[in-house]
């Protein structure tokens, strides 16, 4: 018998919101890179939504099966096989014009997270744009009672996961040519960001 999709609700709630935010940015974008596709929710709805960029999921091990059977299901022409990526490498050996991740850089460690951008360094084109959905940090402090309880579950969970400080973050980003263009505040506390990386 055929195992379940993999199903995540809150990937139900954000596809809307991301895409929304996605529609202003990729109409001349060709490939996309998202880290951390988890259920592969996310890969099938937003390449459906726009079929003329290549979306190519990735994952560590684990996740690669569940997106396989988002992928088969949804028969879609332009999402490849998902990679296998995780951060601390090796990365895949391709450029893309636009990177995606949701819901990742708190769950990864901050060793982690600098990996993240140590690899978007190698695989974003100049030009090419870096989207991150998920809770944020401002001013060092939390943005709602909720994301505080949140971080907390996280760290009770693994110690080295948690929010990020938005300024940590897009200091990692500038170091690498990463230039802010948008900063959206989402449903449920979360944010979404955009980054541009300069020619
Ligand atoms: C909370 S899930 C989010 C999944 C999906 N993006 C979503 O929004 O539902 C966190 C994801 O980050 C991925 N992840 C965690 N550590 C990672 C690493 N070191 N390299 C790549 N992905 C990682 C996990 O495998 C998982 O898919």
């Amino acid at each position: 018998m055929r195992a379940e999709k993999p199903f995540a609700p809150s990937c139900e709630r954000n596809q809307g919101p991301i895409l929304e935010a996605l529609l202003r940015h990729f109409a001349g974008t060709h490939r996309v890179l998202e880290i951390g596709s988890g259920t592969g929710q996310h890969a099938v709805h937003f390449a459906a939504a726009m079929p003329w960029l290549s979306w190519q999921a990735s994952d560590r091990t684990d996740n690669l099966p569940g997106i396989a059977r988002w992928r088969d299901d949804a028969g879609l022409p332009n999402t490849p096989p998902a990679i296998e990526l995780d951060v601390d490498g090796p990365w895949p050996d391709a450029t893309f014009d636009a990177v995606f991740t949701a819901n990742s850089l708190h769950i990864m460690g901050w060793t982690q997270v600098r990996a993240f951008f140590a690899g978007i360094a190698a695989v974003l084109e100049g030009g090419g744009l870096l989207v991150v959905y998920g809770p944020f940090n401002y001013g060092g402090d939390f943005t709602s009672d909720s994301n505080r309880a949140f971080d907390q579950w996280l760290k009770d969970r693994d110690p080295a996961s948690g929010i990020r400080d938005f300024e940590a973050v897009d200091a990692l980003a500038r170091g690498i040519g990463l230039v802010l263009v948008e900063d959206n505040a989402m449903p449920a506390n979360n944010r979404c960001l955009v980054w541009r990386r300069t020619e």
